[in-house]
């Protein structure tokens, strides 16, 4: 296994803010990574796919009608996919108002506005490589992103905790970014089986649903050398049954509640 310097024990577990602090603002916006950071979160997680004319942007859907107002501004358009949208015609959309009309006009971020803001905040970063196999060479374009960026490629943030990780569903596609960014740790999201484990250690972390999981796989992962951050875990009981288990973290549409539950442990 690769040995990393923020390894299980040495520091508290970290609480991710999921798509941004998304219980409390339209999830994948700028206003979201805001309040991530005003509620004391140090790390966001984003989901990052390809607009028509190659613009990495965050949206989390494959399409764009649940968390835009697509249908409105392009009704002949669908089935809506992000892939078929130019960025010029994204920018059109509100991706605010859906949530509260306090938001209206909050704008879908690309990729590269939304590292600037986390810059801003000195937030941590969980990407999420949202459905690759749609996009080809993504991989290869958000290595690019972060290698003309200072920061993003050291293996740890002066917290000493990850400043960035990389992670999908797609496996196939972590391997090809951690050969991109072998500095960086990389992430399988969902659950590996307990036997696969340990073809898995040139990952650094598996970040599985929180409910397929168990304190006995917990160990099985830190026995692999490996990390495990659940998601999505909303409810303060739930965080404290994963604590006790000794997770290296879990991801969280509400922030402060995973702050308190950490501190109290
Ligand atoms: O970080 C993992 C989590 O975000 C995966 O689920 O559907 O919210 O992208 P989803
Ligand atoms: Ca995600």
């Amino acid at each position: 296994p690769v040995s990393i310097e923020y390894a299980p024990s040495k520091r508290s577990p970290t609480v991710v803010a999921h798509r941004g602090a998304s219980g409390h603002a339209p999830e994948n916006t700028l206003v979201a990574l805001d309040t991530a950071h005003e509620l004391g979160a140090e790390a966001v997680e984003v989901d990052v796919q390809r607009t028509r004319d190659g613009v990495l942007v965050l949206v989390h859907d494959t399409t764009l009608e649940r968390t835009t107002d697509v249908e409105d501004v392009f009704p002949d358009r669908s089935p809506y996919n992000v892939g078929d949208f130019t960025m010029a015609e994204i920018r059109e959309l509100d991706a605010g108002s859906w949530f509260d009309s306090s938001f209206e006009g909050e704008e879908v971020p690309t990729f590269a506005e939304a590292l600037d803001r986390m810059e801003k905040l000195d937030l941590d970063l969980f990407l999420e490589v949202k459905s690759p196999e749609l996009y080809p060479g993504v991989e290869k374009e958000i290595a690019a992103e972060f290698g003309g960026r200072d920061g993003w490629l050291k293996d740890g943030s002066s917290r000493g905790t990850p400043r960035l990780v990389v992670q999908s569903f797609d496996w196939e596609s972590v391997r090809r970014s951690k050969e991109l960014m072998p500095s960086v740790p990389h992430a399988l999201l969902g659950r590996v089986p307990e036997s696969r484990i340990p073809d898995f250690t040139w990952a650094q972390m598996i970040n599985p649903n929180h409910t397929t999981i168990d304190s006995a796989y917990v160990e099985r992962v830190h026995d692999a050398g490996l990390e495990i951050m659940p998601y999505t875990i909303n409810e303060r009981s739930r965080m404290d049954a994963v604590l006790k288990w000794r997770v290296d973290g879990f991801i969280t549409d509400f922030p402060e509640i995973g702050l308190k539950a950490v501190a109290a442990q």
